[in-house]
């Protein structure tokens, strides 16, 4: 190993939606490389570019910037027929691609995954997940059960038929004898994923040994994690998360570049908090009638949150520096971007969750700490400091000093609570809405 490559993981710290991708754009126009590790279609980033918005859910942000190499990491899983109407999609914008890398050792996700995410959601009734229906969970399945479907696989005609045969065995039974679906037809469906994997030959390649190598040549490599640490198979509200390590070691496993590289971690929270799908969410402000859930409303019209791949509204509530604080130790984060901030400007006060009280075996207890028993977590009832809001816009505003006295007093407790550096704090939706505080 050599060089002084640097290796820069941005990850969210909350239930995702945080606003990754713009911190990602902003500390990716130093990177030579962005790799995504985890996940796969279920992410959605929005990146403002020249006043356009582009949506890209399979895609890393970095394919946005002519510069920079894209790398789609073989922890991350990839819907050929996804990917590949993205990138045609870009191009059709003018977009100016930059080049793309595929692992051979990332998992496909084929049709049958996302006819079983359905099936598996719609029979979980009440305990259903509400995942974004991209197949996610049954691919890893398959990947941990290997007998899943790789990159590689595409590539090979005989080969890819054997694989999705073998599944199909399975599968098929699993459909037919636990869901009471038709099963599945091997046919079409090899047919087209080989067409796919021709679109996408040019880019498959040893993306492992390529990260290393520019790492050694004093490269910056970016990884961006998908979903966030709350949805993280290991470390989030199991089993109400995704299925892959969105966490920031999950970028070492996910792309095949050890921990010794990695010289930066920065975790990304908004200034509130949103979650889509189900499970415990503590200050989540619910859209019963009364103050709470009209507040709730204001966050959400406000902070407009609608998810990017399902359209669905996002749930709403205050900051929580009991996840934030867990977040950035899980993470062993560097340093923290705040995102959003400008969303709370109007409200008279601001509460900050600081502790939970939580039902315990031996009765009611006040932690600071984020419970490892899930019931436990599914109990606590958050605790508030109440913060002074503010009322001068602060839109665009680029420097930490020009904010309103309350604002920055917000942005010292987040710092404080959460036992983290706040270095970059996002004041609107354009690119340079952004504040540089101390770079680490
Ligand atoms: P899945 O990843 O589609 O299996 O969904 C599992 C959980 O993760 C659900 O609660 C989803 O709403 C959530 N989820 C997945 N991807 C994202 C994301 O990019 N942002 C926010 N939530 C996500």
């Amino acid at each position: 190993m050599t060089g002084t490559g640097k290796g820069i993981v941005v990850v969210g710290l909350q239930w995702g939606d945080e606003g990754k991708g713009k911190v990602t754009d902003l500390v990716g126009s130093q990177a030579d490389y962005v790799v995504r590790y985890n996940g796969g279609d279920n992410a959605g980033h929005t990146v403002i570019l020249d006043g356009e918005t582009y949506a890209l859910h399979s895609l890393p942000s970095g394919i946005l910037n002519s510069r920079v190499t894209s790398v789609i990491g073989n922890g991350a899983v990839v819907d050929p027929q996804e990917l590949t109407g993205e990138l045609r999609t870009l191009r059709e914008r003018g977009v100016h691609l930059g080049r793309l890398v595929i692992s051979p050792l990332a998992h496909v996700t084929a049709p049958f995954h996302r006819l079983l995410d359905g099936v598996r959601e719609t029979a979980l009734r009440n305990g259903r997940i509400g995942t974004t229906g991209r197949g996610i969970g049954p691919t890893y399945v398959d990947k941990a059960r290997r007998n899943g479907i790789r990159v590689q696989d595409l590539l090979d005609g005989p080969r890819l038929r054997v694989k999705v045969e073998a599944n199909l065995r399975l599968t098929n039974r699993v459909l037919e004898q636990v869901y009471s679906q038709s099963s599945v037809d091997t046919e079409g469906m090899v047919d087209a994923l080989l067409r796919c994997g021709e679109e996408l030959r040019p880019f498959v390649d040893d993306a492992a040994r390529l990260l290393n190598r520019a790492l050694d040549d004093s490269a910056t490599v970016l990884f961006e994690g998908g979903q966030a640490t709350m949805l993280d198979v290991d470390h989030g509200t199991y089993p109400f998360v995704s299925s892959s390590n969105a966490t920031a070691g999950g970028a070492c496993t996910g792309s095949g570049v050890g921990p010794t590289r990695i010289t930066r971690v920065i975790g990304v929270a908004k200034a509130y908090v949103t979650r889509v799908g189900s499970g415990p969410f503590p200050t989540e402000m619910t859209g019963k009638p009364g103050a709470d859930g009209e507040k709730g409303d204001w966050l959400r019209h406000h902070g407009h949150e609608l998810g990017v791949t399902t359209g669905r509204p996002r749930r709403t509530g205050w900051f929580d520096a009991v996840v934030s604080r867990y977040a950035a130790m899980v993470n062993g984060c560097s340093d923290m971007a705040l995102t959003k901030l400008d969303v709370l400007t109007g409200l008279p006060s601001i509460p900050v969750c600081v502790a939970y009280d939580v039902r315990t075996r031996e009765g009611w207890k006040r932690t600071r700490d984020l419970p490892v028993n899930s019931e436990e977590f599914a109990s606590a009832k958050p605790v508030y400091d109440e913060l002074p809001g503010w009322s001068e816009p602060i839109d665009g505003i680029a420097n930490f000093a020009k904010l309103p006295v309350a604002a920055r007093t917000y942005v010292e407790n987040v710092e404080k609570l959460s036992d983290c550096a706040v270095s970059l704090i996002g004041t609107g939706a354009e690119r340079e809405s952004i504040i540089k505080r101390h770079m680490v």
